[in-house]
């Protein structure tokens, strides 16, 4: 019912039906539309948020494959395996100053880090600054075949050569 001007009082038309069922619809979808928004966000706050990275063990190839001299560079696992005096090694290569990516360098022979200018030789040692550190070595192991494994996880102590 709605009043008219003379305070006469009459019957709802259908235009106020259908603007009653409008604003009905209207109010119905902000409603679903709160409980959608409010169900994502409790979805997305109960998915785990973990980093996934790639397994610090790796296959590196076979201890013939690194003859005195060799340096190969592992970009996933951000690592190099070196063929030494006697033996094979490996090296991080996450440069010991702020942690960027180091490369090797075969016509200087050296390891350099392009952010700040440090450089490292074969065998991880601090030629040119900023870096504080050496490169750290990584456990490489062989087994009965020769096959080799680097595990960038393990620090293994300067000059520990895994003998071929
Ligand atoms: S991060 Fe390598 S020199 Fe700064």
């Amino acid at each position: 019912m709605r009043e008219a001007d003379e305070g006469m009082v009459l019957p709802l038309g259908p235009k106020d039906a259908s603007r009653r069922e409008f604003m009905s619809q209207v109010g119905l979808g902000a409603c679903a539309l709160t409980i959608a928004g409010a169900a994502l966000t409790v979805l997305d706050f109960m998915e785990p948020k973990v980093l996934f990275e790639p397994p610090t063990e790796f296959k590196a190839g076979h201890i013939q494959d690194f003859p005195e001299g060799t340096v190969k560079f592992d970009e996933e696992h951000r690592a190099y395996i070196i063929g030494g005096q006697g033996g094979v090694f490996a090296l991080s290569a996450v440069c010991t100053h702020l942690g960027c990516i180091t490369r090797y360098h075969a016509d200087e022979g050296v390891i350099a880090c392009p952010c700040h200018g440090s450089r490292f030789d074969a065998d991880g040692n601090v030629v040119h600054g900023p870096a504080p550190r050496p490169l750290p070595w990584i456990e490489v192991k062989a087994d009965a075949e020769g096959n080799l494994t680097v595990d960038t996880s393990v620090v293994i102590p300067h000059g520990k050569v895994l003998k071929v």
